[in-house]
């Protein structure tokens, strides 16, 4: 087996080529009659073959073995992981906020501690769902894929090295990495335990905002988000695939590790951004800006301005607004907003929402500062103030969220949070 350095391909959305042994990549062409060391070509396509050119993403591999060398899939249990629609609850318009939910003391590995909080639209269509990973150890001899929508993980605690077929991602916490819809790969946990986020994305790929007035520079650079360099393991023996295909989990066996890529070129590729490296633009005279000024990350939709989902961050940052109420103020909106913590204390609500917990304030639920938040930020002294120890984040989706029976009955429920 070898293991790349942890090297990466910097960009976003460019076309990449990378290969772990030299020689491998054809020259002026993608697909020749025969590849260097016998190995197979396969196309990866994650967007229609007719996507204009700036959407459009595919990549082709150059692999040990054709990937439709497998078993037959075989359903297998979905546990507490689910897809939209949701439908085995009804819905509810009540703010709703949920305690950290602990690593559970059984083994779990990344695919089996998949906990579904919410989801909407349909899966493999549109909308989204909202899943917490609790894992306590690394994924063993099992590698996963997903034909639903694409990955977005925010790790809380813990670090990950996430094998993939265009290599490896090492991802700790203030860091987040995408996982294309379709790819495979395995979760390795580099500490004891390891908690965090998914959104999955069934919508367009994730991509950067635009910056509109604010010009070529600022929000999220293109030059911070990494790809991982080609790394492939070239191991046989007994493995199985697992997949989540149309909201259900299968899974199939097969003799060796479908990590077996050993050179790619293209622009449909795994890839982390450290959200340290956001460049946070705000206010430098009064009120408040739409938390969209805030965006890292959108899967837009036909409808402009209108996100399948925004991935927005609350960073450690300055406040300067002069006679201006500063924390968010209260609102109603037809966007709906999951949020998470990923550590120290987010501004607007001081007490019970704790770093891994949740809160979910759907189309037009009322939300806004806690009282005691109310009567600081009111009578303050309204000096330069640096935030600091936070970093908070929203999926915010034009799709009311629908959380899932475990999540309404779940002891983590705050019940006197409204
Ligand atoms: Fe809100």
């Amino acid at each position: 087996m070898a293991i790349a350095e942890l090297k990466y391909l910097h960009g976003f959305g460019n076309e990449f080529e990378s290969e772990a042994e030299p020689g491998i990549l054809p020259i002026g062409q993608f697909n020749p009659q025969k590849v260097a060391k016998g190995l197979y070509t396969e196309q990866f396509s994650t967007t229609p073959f007719t996507s204009p050119r700036t959407k459009n993403r595919r990549t082709w591999f150059y692999r040990i073995r054709p990937s439709c060398q497998h078993s037959t899939f075989q359903p297998l249990s979905s546990k507490l992981l689910r897809s939209g629609p949701i439908s085995d609850v009804p819905p509810t318009p009540n703010q709703l906020r949920w305690s950290p939910l602990e690593v559970p003391e059984e083994p779990k590995d990344f695919i089996d501690g998949l906990t579904t909080l919410a989801a909407n639209g349909q899966v493999g269509l549109q909308g989204i769902a909202v899943h917490l990973y609790l894992a306590n150890q690394s994924m063993q001899g099992r590698y996963f894929y997903n034909a639903d929508g694409e990955l977005l993980i925010v790790p809380q605690s813990g670090k990950l090295r996430i094998h993939t077929e265009c290599g490896i991602l090492q991802v700790v916490p203030r860091e987040i990495c995408v996982i294309p819809r379709g790819m495979k790969f395995r979760v390795e946990l580099l500490d004891e335990k390891a908690r965090g986020y998914i959104c999955e994305n069934y919508g367009s790929p994730l991509e950067l905002p635009e910056r509109g007035p604010v010009g070529a520079n600022g929000f999220a650079n293109d030059r911070d988000f990494q790809t991982p360099v080609a790394a492939f393991e070239d191991r046989e023996g007994a493995c199985r695939l697992l997949c989540k295909f149309q909201g259900s989990l299968f899974q199939s066996g097969l003799d060796h590790s479908p990590l077996d890529v050993v050179a790619w070129i293209g622009n449909s590729v795994p890839y982390k951004y450290d959200l340290q490296r956001f460049n946070v633009i705000n206010t430098v005279s009064f009120d408040h800006p739409d938390p969209s000024i805030f965006t890292v990350l959108t899967s837009p939709t036909d409808t402009p301005g209108t996100a399948n989902v925004d991935f927005v961050i609350f960073p450690p940052r300055w406040m300067v607004a002069e006679h201006t109420f500063r924390p968010p103020w209260y609102h109603r909106n037809l966007m709906s907003e999951f949020m998470g913590l990923i550590e120290g204390v987010y501004d607007a609500k001081e007490k019970g929402f704790l770093p891994g917990g949740a809160s979910l304030h759907n189309s037009f639920s009322a939300h806004g500062p806690e009282a005691e938040v109310f009567e600081k930020a009111s009578s303050m002294e309204l000096k330069p103030q640096r935030y600091e120890n936070t970093l908070a984040f929203m999926f915010e989706s034009r799709l009311v969220l629908q959380p899932t029976q475990f999540a309404l009955e779940t002891e983590a429920l705050q019940t006197d949070y409204s």
